[in-house]
């Protein structure tokens, strides 16, 4: 579908012409004066607002006898044909001046998908949705919804989907002197909602396809299309000489090498000072919990154990497109967690990256020692900050829900910043900490560390703690479990009911731009 801005009082001709329409609450003391005050109450009514309309879409509104059951509610929409044969959509969003962007981006989410099977093109009559203030926010939010609704994993269906829409204009009456920056909102979000697309893609394919270096070649392959990006790929070998044995063991039972995608954006005017941040993600393109085998039931949907690593780089590819003025290094551990005679067995003793050696107690507690040792080789290139994103625990959705997504950061303002990058990008997450209990409870009697603790209870914090411990200078730091998040997100009209949603993204490219 294509998306595009036009600054005119012309009416193209689409299909369908999307429309807004709000309550208003009447004055109750004008209106019922004369009445007792219990019934001034009951009088209180509400009536349509829609200022924008013309008058001839008023009258034929009007017209329509069924219209004046129609109330504006949040979501409710109205239809009828046009005198010219095209279909008018009134989209009712409730009360005046109440919609957050949040909801309108739901409700174009919603409208999208109902309609996006039905026609081919439309027009929406942007003025009538403006939120106050806050254009650019309004055509972010529309425009994402659109983007991000017209999305679709059917790589593998013989009867692949069918989308009959494919342009819809953003019509507008205003001053031809916002259109430039308008423009650059709209290409902005094309960019950043085509990452998540990519991301998403990636997410739902199944494990016999992407695997640890099908997935490594497709970024490679991918991220030599970008601007300013140099690509580096640590095989076993390479990992061997790293002396990455966490790494190493949780891909001593896969038929896959392990790959570790090393990405780095340097932006074209870097200079000494200009801001360097590391990105993190776990890609375990299957995750069967190994010989700490997971039941049936909780196996379903491993594939989904690689979104860690999908969301990062999503975050990455968009800021490079977007040239963003700092660089960024991009690290991506894949493996599978695989059982096999050689896969690792519980109570295996291991080394790190950094030299400690960690007691391996359950194998399927596979995402930190990943991470630690990947964490631990990016503070080598000593950025600012290092975030990391995992689909770490289970216990995430226990604590949060799967709704939200969980932080923990060794650093107050980096913290800070992330969970205002999430609001400002209308994504839920909320900060956890981690204790020093948390930390105790990692420690090994018969090594430095243990890779679960003792006590289950607090099991997200506890994973977090024991990333933790690979980190190097006190670089600030800041880990992202994406376990509820990542998928499954049907509440979200603008996310697939099942799959992946691609959400974390858009906060990570709105720190990524602001840091
Ligand atoms: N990939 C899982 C976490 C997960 C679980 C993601 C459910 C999404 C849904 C992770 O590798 C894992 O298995 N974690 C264990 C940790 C435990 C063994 C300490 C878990 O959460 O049960
Ligand atoms: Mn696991
Ligand atoms: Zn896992």
């Amino acid at each position: 579908m294509e998306l595009k801005l036009v600054f005119d009082s012309k009416l193209p001709s689409t299909e369908v012409h999307l429309y807004s329409c709000f309550q208003k609450t009447h004055d109750v003391k004008e209106a019922t004066k004369k009445t007792s005050k219990k019934e001034a109450v009951k009088k209180e009514e509400k009536s349509l607002s829609h200022a924008h309309w013309s008058k001839e879409l008023v009258e034929e509104f009007e017209f329509s006898v069924a219209s004046k059951h129609f109330k504006a509610d949040m979501g409710e929409t109205f239809s009828f044909t046009h005198l010219n044969g095209s279909t008018v959509i009134i989209l009712g969003l409730g009360e005046k001046g109440k919609i957050t962007r949040e909801q309108l981006r739901k409700q174009f989410a919603t409208l999208y998908k109902a309609i996006h099977n039905k026609y081919e093109d439309m027009t929406i009559h942007l003025d009538g949705f403006m939120l106050k203030d806050d254009a650019e926010g309004t055509l972010k939010a529309i425009t994402e919804a659109l983007h991000l609704s017209d999305y679709a994993f059917d790589r593998h269906l013989s009867a692949k989907r069918k989308t009959k829409m494919t342009a819809v204009t953003l019509l507008t009456e205003e001053k031809k002197t916002h259109q430039k920056k308008w423009d650059a909102v709209l290409a902005e979000t094309k960019t950043v909602t085509n990452s998540i697309n990519f991301a998403r893609d990636l997410v739902n394919e199944a494990p016999n396809i992407l695997n640890s270096e099908s997935y490594a070649k497709e970024i490679e392959k991918d991220a030599k299309k970008l601007k300013n990006v140099k690509v580096k790929i640590l095989g076993k070998a390479e990992m061997k000489k790293e002396k990455m044995g966490m790494f190493l063991s949780v891909n001593a039972g896969s038929a896959y090498e392990p790959q570790l995608v090393h990405l780095t954006y340097t932006p074209s005017k870097a200079t000494a000072k200009t801001k360097h941040i590391a990105l993190v993600g776990k890609g375990l393109t299957f995750d069967t919990g190994g010989y700490s085998l997971k039941p049936g039931a909780s196996m379903m949907n491993m594939k989904f154990d690689m979104a860690g690593s999908a969301t990062v780089y999503a975050a990455f590819r968009a800021a490079v497109e977007l040239q963003l003025p700092i660089k960024i290094s991009c690290f991506l551990g894949m493996t599978d967690n695989a059982v096999n005679s050689l896969a690792t067995m519980p109570d295996s003793i291991v080394t790190a990256r950094n030299g400690k050696t960690v007691e391996i107690l359950n194998t399927d507690a596979e995402g930190r020692l990943v991470l630690g040792d990947v964490v631990n080789y990016a503070c080598d290139v000593n950025p600012d900050a290092i975030i990391d994103a995992a689909t770490l625990t289970g216990a995430i959705l226990v604590a949060l829900g799967s709704e939200v997504c969980g932080l923990f950061s060794n650093n107050d303002k980096l913290a800070k910043e992330l969970l205002d990058s999430a609001k400002a990008s209308d994504e839920y997450m909320w900060q956890l900490p981690i204790i020093d209990e948390h930390k105790n409870d990692m420690k090994s009697v018969v090594a430095d560390l243990k890779n679960i603790g003792s006590v289950g209870n607090g099991g997200s914090a506890k994973g977090a703690a024991f990333i933790q411990a690979f980190l190097k200078n006190d670089i600030p730091w800041a880990h992202l479990d994406i376990a509820g998040v990542g998928d499954s997100q049907g509440h979200l009209p603008y996310c697939p009911n099942k799959g992946a949603s691609g959400l974390v993204v858009r906060s990570l490219v709105n720190y990524l731009q602001n840091v």
